[in-house]
């Protein structure tokens, strides 16, 4: 049964990436505790730049044991690992470098390879013998980043895609209608097994489909992608900023009151 989001609005930028940060080591410690590892799918885009600046900095960088974590990706651009528009490019050079983070706690998706389909199939099976899970069971992570689309995307699925209905594949191939066009992302199988969903949501331009996605009003937006992220038996959690936030009533959301 998919639990009711929990909904979170932060003061400001500073209070929103401080937050998220929080959140991001309150489950890895919870992870560390129950099986001494800490699984992390991260999202993609420009937003979780402000996450890894937060986990970087002096305040939070010596508070959590990133030894025992292992890093995954939600989705990644066909593009090489170089390339300023993969999500592994920033990963790496905002968050890996500076936490020492080394190539054996990250398992990169391999968006560049000329065979994508076998891309695929090698991502699930790390993400498999990670996880020790067999076919057909889904593997679960700890947590999933995801960020948010204006068309209500998130990783790399989007409004329409027919991978939308696939619960069976773990990594899919897609097409997206912004450049790069094609993706690998995590389907919402392996989306909706995770213990903990994190939305991660920032900026004015967001409102609107935030709201959208929170309040929806027509079937439409409820088979919008991000719509369709409902944890099977996990948490289900949405860290937005006053700005993405301004088209949700105050009754439905829970506002952080930070002292820092
Ligand atoms: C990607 C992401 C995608 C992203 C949203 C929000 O690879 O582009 O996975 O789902 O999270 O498009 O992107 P911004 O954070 O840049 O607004």
């Amino acid at each position: 049964m998919a639990s009711t989001p929990e909904i979170r609005v932060s003061s400001d930028r500073h209070s929103w990436a401080a937050t998220a940060a929080e959140l991001v080591h309150s489950v890895g410690r919870e992870a560390l505790r129950e099986k001494g590892q800490f699984f992390i799918a991260l999202s993609g885009g420009a937003t979780p730049a402000l996450l890894y600046e937060a986990l970087t900095s002096p305040v939070f960088a010596g508070r959590f044991d990133w030894s025992r974590s292992t890093f995954f990706f939600g989705d990644e651009r066909c593009v090489p690992p170089d390339d300023s528009r993969s999500n592994y490019a920033l990963a790496n050079q905002a968050l890996f470098i500076p936490l020492n983070i080394g190539p054996s706690q990250v398992c990169r998706m391999v968006g560049e390879s000329r065979d994508q389909q076998a891309a695929t199939a090698d991502y699930e099976q790390q993400l498999r013998r990670a996880t020790n899970t067999a076919a057909p069971a889904q593997p679960q992570l700890d947590l999933i980043l995801l960020g948010l689309g204006e068309d209500g995307h998130t990783a790399s699925l989007f409004p329409g895609s027919p991978i939308l209905r696939d619960r069976e594949n773990v990594i899919a191939v897609t097409q997206s209608p912004k450049g790069p066009p094609a993706r690998l992302t995590m389907t919402l199988g392996v989306i909706n097994r995770a213990s903990v969903v994190l939305f991660l949501v920032a900026g004015a331009s967001k409102a609107g489909v935030v709201s959208t996605i929170l309040n929806p009003k027509i079937e439409a937006d409820r088979q919008l992608p991000a719509s369709l992220v409902a944890p099977d038996e996990g948490r289900l959690i949405w860290l937005l900023d006053p700005a993405s936030a301004a088209g949700l009533s105050r009754d439905r959301v829970s506002m952080i009151v930070r002292e820092d």
